[in-house]
Parts: C-alpha cells; sequence; structure tokens
C-alpha cells in the first residue's frame, strides 16, 4: 500500500483555471473563437497566409497575460506540488502556473513566452511584441513565429504526458471543455490504467463520462477546495 503523501497526481489544466484571472477561454459565447477563425490564426496555414494577422492576435493574448495575475487555483496547485508527486500538464500558453509557484509546467500546446524559427526550428524567448519582419537570431530568416501548437502539429512532450497519466494514482482535469485531443484522451487513458479521475470545471466537459468524480464550479473555489481535501487527507 502506497504512503498517501506518495500518491502521484497527474493534472491537465485548460483555459478555465485562468478564466477568473480575466483570461478568455475559446469556447464560451464571449470565447477567442466566437471572433477569429481557428484556420486563420491557429493553425500553419493561417500563418503563411496572413502572418501579421497571426503576430497581431498572439501579440495581444501575450500583452492579456503579462498583465493577468494568478488565481486561487494556480496557487493552490503550486502547493500541492510541494506535498505530493505532481506533474502538471497544461493546454494553457499564459505563465500563470508558474507565476502561481509552480516550478515545472508541462506545456503541451507551447508558451507566449517562446518564440520558434519556422525556418530552422531555432527557440528563444519571444519579445512582448512580434512582426513578420523579426529576423531569427539563429539562421536570419524573417520566419519568427510564437512557439505555440497550432491545430495541425504535434504537442509537445507527449511521451512524458503519456508517462505521467499511466503511472497516476489520481488524474484529475481543471477548466478544459474536452473537445481538443490528444488532451481529451488523457482522461479515459488514466482511467483504465486504474487512476482514480476527477474533472473540476464550472460545467461537464464533452468527455464528462470519463471521470468517476465530478467536482462543479469556479476553479478558484474547487480547485482550492480539493486541494485542501488532499492535504489534509495527507496530515499536512
Ligand atoms: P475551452 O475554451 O475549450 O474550454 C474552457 C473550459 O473551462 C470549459 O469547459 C468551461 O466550462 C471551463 N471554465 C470556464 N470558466 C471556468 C472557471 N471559472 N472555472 C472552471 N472552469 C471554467 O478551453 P480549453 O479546453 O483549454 O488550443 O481548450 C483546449 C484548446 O483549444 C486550447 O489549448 C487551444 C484551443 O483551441 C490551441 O489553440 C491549439
Amino acid at each position: 500500500m502506497r504512503e498517501i503523501s506518495t500518491l502521484r497526481i497527474t493534472i491537465l489544466t485548460g483555459a478555465g483555471i485562468s478564466a477568473e484571472s480575466g483570461l478568455r477561454t475559446f469556447r464560451a459565447s464571449d470565447g477567442l473563437w466566437e471572433d477569429h477563425r481557428i484556420e486563420d490564426v491557429a493553425t500553419p496555414q493561417g500563418f503563411a497566409a496572413d502572418p501579421a494577422l497571426v503576430l497581431r492576435f498572439y501579440n495581444e493574448r501575450r500583452a492579456a497575460a503579462r498583465v493577468a495575475q494568478p488565481n486561487a487555483a494556480h496557487r493552490a496547485l503550486a502547493r500541492l506540488a510541494a506535498r505530493f508527486p505532481v506533474t502538471l500538464v497544461t493546454q494553457n500558453v499564459d505563465d500563470l502556473h508558474e507565476r502561481g509557484g509552480s516550478d515545472e509546467v508541462v506545456h503541451m500546446h507551447g508558451s507566449l513566452t517562446g518564440a520558434l524559427c519556422a525556418e530552422c526550428g531555432h527557440r528563444w524567448p519571444a519579445p512582448a511584441v512580434m512582426s513578420p519582419a523579426d529576423r531569427c537570431p539563429s539562421c536570419a530568416a524573417p520566419a519568427t513565429r510564437p512557439d505555440i501548437v497550432w491545430f495541425g502539429e504535434i504537442p509537445y512532450h507527449m511521451e512524458r504526458i503519456w508517462q505521467a497519466v499511466e503511472s497516476a494514482d489520481i488524474f484529475a482535469a481543471i477548466g478544459t471543455s474536452g473537445q481538443v485531443y490528444p488532451a481529451a484522451a488523457l482522461a479515459q487513458h488514466a482511467a483504465r490504467a486504474g487512476a482514480h479521475t476527477v474533472e473540476l470545471n464550472l460545467a461537464a466537459s464533452a468527455v464528462s463520462h470519463d471521470f468517476a468524480e465530478h467536482l462543479q464550479g469556479p476553479a478558484s473555489q474547487v480547485v482550492d477546495g480539493w486541494v485542501r481535501r488532499l492535504l489534509g487527507d495527507a496530515g499536512a
């Protein structure tokens, strides 16, 4: 029998965890995909067709993320990781987990803080504002793009993520709609591998049936409560 504080916890977060920090989610009625077509701003083809439009979209996201502050849910997950072996996987491209105290965050969809050369693959810290004229510091091609995974591209760190899902005692998904794969498949995979699965969300996601437990409400409240319960159970 495993000591309770050695329970391995794998967590997947989505845009809902940052909603109370003032960042728009994608699929709400006032979400980002209401104002922008995915094909235009979140695909390699969209970038090839109109790099200025794509860079403007992510410049706006970067500016919004910079002024946003982590909320109680981000901070609670950092407290949890101080006590348990936690793998924190996020689909979010903001850095609110890091600023909320989490040291190690697996950004499966990339990050607004990174720039990537579409020509040679070189990576460097993103400036606040990117423009199509920016040149790669390594190969000098004017091919700067945000280091963000677009539709049609393969998410980052998948091998590590599948391993963390397979070895998890508890798998939690927080504030994600379960509409984008492979992230949406992680819960089913975790359940089959024997994890206790819990969904924390304002509303049922598209894959709610893959979870054994459901905690409904705003992340700042339900995540904080869930973490307190785990820390309490661990005698922390
Ligand atoms: P979505 O916008 O699809 O879903 C947000 C989820 O958060 C929904 O299930 C909401 O019910 C929930 N939610 C909203 N406010 C909340 C709150 N205060 N507390 C708790 N839950 C709340 O965002 P994601 O699931 O993250 O990918 O989207 C997944 C991917 O689709 C994104 O990473 C992005 C997007 O297209 C790319 O751009 C490649």
